[in-house]
Order: C-alpha cells, then structure tokens, then sequence
C-alpha cells in the first residue's frame, strides 16, 4: 500500500520466528534457572485480553519500583551498606515531566532523534550505550543509566574505569532468584553486583548509585506472563523494559524510542557496534517479543509515530485514573 508500512504486532508469538531463535526461547521456557513458579500460559483460568489502559491500571498497581537501602536485612549487617543510598530512589529523584527512554536497537543509528531525545527533562539510558559520537541520533543527555551486573562485571566494559558510566544517576540491576529473598539473592546473584557495587562507590563517592530490588523485576515478569497466550522465557525481563517501568514512575509522560523497531528496523543488534543479530531485537534470553506485546499494547500514541520514530508513549503513574 506504501502509506504506512508494518508495525510491531501486538499478537507476536514465538512460532512467527525464525527456527533458530525458537529453540532459543523454548529452551529458557524449559530451563528455569531463576526457579520461577508461576501457572504457565493456557494452564489456568485465561484471562480475557486486557486493554491498554486496564494493562497500565495493573501495571501501577503491582510493579512498585523499590531500591535498596541500608536498613534492608541481611544489608544491614554489613559494614558497607552506609555505601547504599539512604532513601529509595522515588524519594530523591523526579518527578519529572517528560522523559525519554533510549533504546539501544541498531535502529537508533541515522535516526536524527538526538535533539529531540535531549529536549526531555530526564533521558535514561542503558548499560554500555555512548553518547559521544552518536548524538545526533541518540542525543547527549543522560539522567539514569541502567545497568545490569554483567556489563559491571565484565573486564570488557571497564565499568570501574570508563567515563562511560560518569554521568547520571546509575542504576544497577541483577537476576534473582524468583523469591526474591534479598539473603538468597545475596548468596547467588548472577554476577558479582555487589561487589563491583562498593569498588565503584569508593572510586566515585559522588556520583548516585542505587540497586535496583530484585522484586521490581519479578513482579514486571509475572505481569508480562499473565497477559501472554504462550509460555515466556523464565529470565527476568529486558533492561529496556525495566528501564521503561522505572521512568513511568517517576514522569508525566513517557516517550520510548526503537523499542518497538521503526521503518529503520534492522539486524543490527546496537547503534554503536557492527554486531548482527536478531535476537537483540526479537529476545533470546529476555522475554522480549512479549514486553514487546505488551508495550505496544498500552502505546497511546499513533502507528506512525511508531513506523517514523520508533517513538511508543505511555502515560505516567501519576497522570491516569483507575
Ligand atoms: O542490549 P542492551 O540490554 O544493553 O540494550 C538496552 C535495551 O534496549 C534492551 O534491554 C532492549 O530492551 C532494547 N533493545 C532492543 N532491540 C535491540 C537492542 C536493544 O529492543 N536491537
């Protein structure tokens, strides 16, 4: 028709990709190394399809963004725990009227959407994504980074010593354990968040760092699951999403770009490096085909804001009635 091309279906399922990356996904619907216990799709009482707006309803009432602090058990026992933030980060941060969220989808690349991401009053941004260089199309502005306990990990990141990570408000994230039982979590994170944790904040005293609560990343994954036909991946969800939920909490109004791909859509996994993979975009290890479902599905801006853009928007915690 050559008006508007497609858009991400809200209906995506794994049997619409490619082998591959399907046996990718059954194998984490299988594996449960999180131990998630949640009836799978189909297998209880579905659910009718629940709209937008009933979806955002749920959403504000069951994913409260909490971080941690130092009177938390076991932290409390430790003499490092005054290195946490004091109070929540919803207690020290925002709020803030518009905020952009930035994807790091190879489809941010030759988007021009830099100054209009920067014209937000917040910007979040993800792991290892750089402004420098590419502020045309992702602008230079960052407020939060969110970053998971492997990119803190990982020699490769130099997350201690980069400059990459010096602005903004950091915040960390690690999968847990499904009970997220903070004694549990401590004893088994995935990566050692912790202790890269006290290592950064004695580098950089100054700059705020907080963790994200491992239930925020739980509660979001049963959300996504309830609302789904399928069976998801049993990992926790994306940082996009996360990231996503967080800025909805804090904001009016929330606009997320090449979340859901764009006209630019591409195979390339990141703006800023020459990896080719569609699993960036479609999920492997992250349910993200269905986060994906589900934002498309409380989007209340237009299918060509999408198609031009990449640009989803979606309502704050505090602007909609329930
Ligand atoms: O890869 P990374 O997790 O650092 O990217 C940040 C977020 O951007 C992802 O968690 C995902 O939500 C989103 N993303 C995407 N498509 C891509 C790459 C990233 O939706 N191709």
């Amino acid at each position: 028709n050559g008006t508007l091309g497609e858009v991400w279906d809200d209906e995506m399922s794994s049997t619409m990709l490619g082998q591959r990356l399907r046996k990718v996904v059954q194998n984490y619907q299988a594996m449960n190394k999180y131990g998630v216990q949640f009836p799978d799709a189909g297998a209880g009482v579905r659910h009718p399809k629940r709209s937008g707006p009933e979806l955002l309803c749920q959403l504000r009432d069951t994913v409260s963004i909490v971080t941690l602090t130092p009177d938390m058990e076991p932290f409390a026992r430790f003499p490092w725990a005054t290195q946490l933030p004091a109070r929540p980060l919803s207690m020290e941060v925002g709020p803030f009227k518009t905020c952009a969220v930035v994807s790091s989808a190879g489809s941010m690349k030759n988007s021009g959407l830099g100054r209009e991401i920067d014209a937000h009053d917040a910007v979040v941004r993800f792991n290892a994504a750089p402004t420098t260089g590419f502020e045309k199309d992702v602008g230079s502005k960052t407020t939060i980074r969110l970053i998971n306990s492997q990119v803190m990990a990982s020699e490769d990141h130099r997350f201690l010593s980069s400059s990459l990570y010096s602005t903004g408000i950091l915040v960390g994230w690690d999968p847990a354990p499904y009970s997220s039982d903070l004694s549990e979590w401590y004893n088994k994170t995935d990566y050692p968040i912790f202790q890269q944790y006290q290592r950064y904040r004695r580098l950089h005293p100054q700059q705020p760092f907080y963790i994200l609560h491992p239930r925020v990343e739980w509660q979001l994954w049963n959300r996504i699951q309830e609302n789904m036909a399928e069976p998801i991946q049993k990992n926790p969800p994306s940082s996009g999403l996360l990231g996503t939920v967080l800025m909805m909490s804090l904001c009016e109004v929330v606009h997320v770009y090449e979340f859901l791909p764009s006209r630019r859509k591409t195979e390339l996994c990141h703006y800023y490096q020459r990896f080719i993979d569609a699993a960036c975009t479609l999920g492997a290890y992250h349910p993200l085909l269905y986060e994906k479902n589900l934002v498309k599905r409380m989007n209340q801006g237009l299918n060509r804001d999408i198609y031009t853009h990449g640009r989803v928007t979606l309502p704050g915690y505090s602007t909609f009635n329930c």
